[in-house]
């Protein structure tokens, strides 16, 4: 089949590559002239896996281009994956979503289906639609299509994906998304196919995400209440795992989750249930403990140095997660704001995500490329992301280069045993120190 993608972002990127390489002849719309340059020349904006080896693979069959006119018309169907930001209140911005239909209105002339890629609230593929239907002479059914990848597995995610969910309200879109994803269903990816109402499929995304997210803000809960009475979270967790109910994923206690979904998300739906008159508790709650579980290890520093002026930390780890250059939400940025504020030097070290925090950071802080070099000196550190890089780093080292060898590990890195064994001082999360 024919498709367009509107926005060559994360999703849009890896959805339209996706469906490439399913078999579907695919052109992707942007309005960033760089990226399209980029894409043309098979490089990838955004590193993930199997992503510009199946740009290449597909290449007689993927195309990018800024001319949306041509893109739209030609198309059987339209995917919308263009970015839905976080507003002041918490509500998600749609500009670009209304943006994108504006130029398909623009554009076609014969009747089409458009998909909702991009995590929208409930209601919005209705309003899409009616906007959509508004003084036009075509007709446009619009289907909601949420994604469910994970940055760093994006591709993996989407091919071999947990299911796909597929929300419409009328027969031929119904027809036309079946047909369209017919070769996920089938071996090697044997992907199961949820066909639903529109609003149904928006909830899901919401339900989804803000779940994981409660899990992990419950697990940071229950291991702070660890610390209290002298439990371990790796224990408590490895007990809760066996009961499959439970399971064993999205339980790691830390420093708090980040990204660019699970933020959104959680706010969005919170803003969108206290608009409807009904307050979503426990996703308020998950909000909540994930703010104060950030700053978690800077309130136990200043506990434990009560007068920071002047005083020298190094955070090592700056994206949200390892594997990612990412920075939105991510636990570092809130962490050496409070550690400046507190008019402590910092010195950051991160094996990615180095080059972009200094291109959007402000204030003044020291870039080191080793994390020798970052700790040099300092009188506490703190682990802000798992990197294979910091979580394999020799101990003995902190002890060796810091002045004061006080580890403060977001992401319990290491074991009790082994820093005690190194005679650091660390504190971990949920674990006794
Ligand atoms: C997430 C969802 O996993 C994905 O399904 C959705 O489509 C988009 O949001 P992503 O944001 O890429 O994906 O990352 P993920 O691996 O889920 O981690 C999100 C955050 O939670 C990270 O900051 C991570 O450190 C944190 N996390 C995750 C924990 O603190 N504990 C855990 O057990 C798992």
């Amino acid at each position: 089949m024919k498709v367009a993608v509107a926005g060559t972002g994360y999703v849009g990127l890896v959805t339209a590559v996706c469906l490439a390489e399913i078999g579907h002849t695919v052109i992707c719309v942007d309005v960033d002239q760089e990226k399209i340059k980029m894409l043309q020349s098979l490089k990838s904006p955004i590193y993930e896996k199997n992503l510009e080896e199946f740009m290449k693979k597909n290449k007689d069959h993927i195309f990018y281009t800024l001319d949306y006119k041509k893109a739209y018309q030609e198309a059987e169907i339209i995917f919308i994956g263009v970015g839905t930001p976080e507003r002041y209140d918490g509500s998600a911005n749609l500009d670009y979503v209304y943006h994108v239909c504006e130029q398909i209105k623009g554009s076609v002339t014969a009747d089409k289906t458009i998909v909702i890629k991009s995590t929208v609230p409930i209601g919005t593929n209705d309003e899409v639609e009616k906007f959509l239907n508004k003084e036009s002479k075509i007709h446009f059914s619009v289907a909601s299509n949420p994604e469910f990848l994970a940055q760093g597995t994006a591709v993996h995610d989407t091919l071999y994906a947990s299911r796909i969910v597929v929300g419409t309200n009328d027969e031929k879109s119904k027809k036309i998304m079946e047909q369209l994803y017919l070769p996920l269903t089938k071996e090697p990816y044997n992907v199961p196919y949820l066909s639903m109402n529109r609003r149904s499929a928006e909830m899901v995304k919401y339900a989804s995400n803000d779940f994981l997210a409660l899990k992990i803000s419950y697990i940071n809960e229950i291991a702070n209440f660890c610390e209290k009475v002298g439990a371990n979270i790796d224990e408590v967790t490895r007990g809760m795992s066996y009961d499959s109910r439970i399971g064993n994923q999205f339980l790691k206690a830390g420093i708090g989750y980040g990204g660019s979904c699970f933020p959104k998300d959680t706010k969005a739906l919170h803003w969108l249930g206290k608009s409807l008159d009904c307050e979503l508790k426990t996703v308020n709650a998950t909000i909540e403990i994930n703010r104060i579980q950030k700053l978690k290890l800077a309130q136990k520093v200043k506990e434990d140095f009560p007068n920071l002026k002047g005083k020298k930390a190094a955070v090592l780890g700056l994206s949200f997660k390892p594997g990612t250059d990412d920075l939105r939400e991510a636990p570092s940025l809130v962490n050496i704001d409070f550690l400046l504020d507190y008019g402590v030097n910092v010195s950051v070290y991160d094996p990615v995500a180095l080059d972009k925090f200094k291109s959007s950071y402000k204030r003044k802080i020291k870039y080191c490329t080793t994390i020798d070099e970052a700790i040099q000196d300092c009188d506490f550190a703190f682990i802000m992301t798992e990197w294979k890089e910091i979580k394999e780093y020799d101990l003995n080292h902190y002890r060796k280069y810091m002045k004061t060898p006080f580890l403060y590990d977001g992401r319990n890195c290491y074991s009790i045993e082994a820093a005690k064994k190194a005679k650091i001082k660390y504190y971990s999360i949920g674990r006794p120190s």
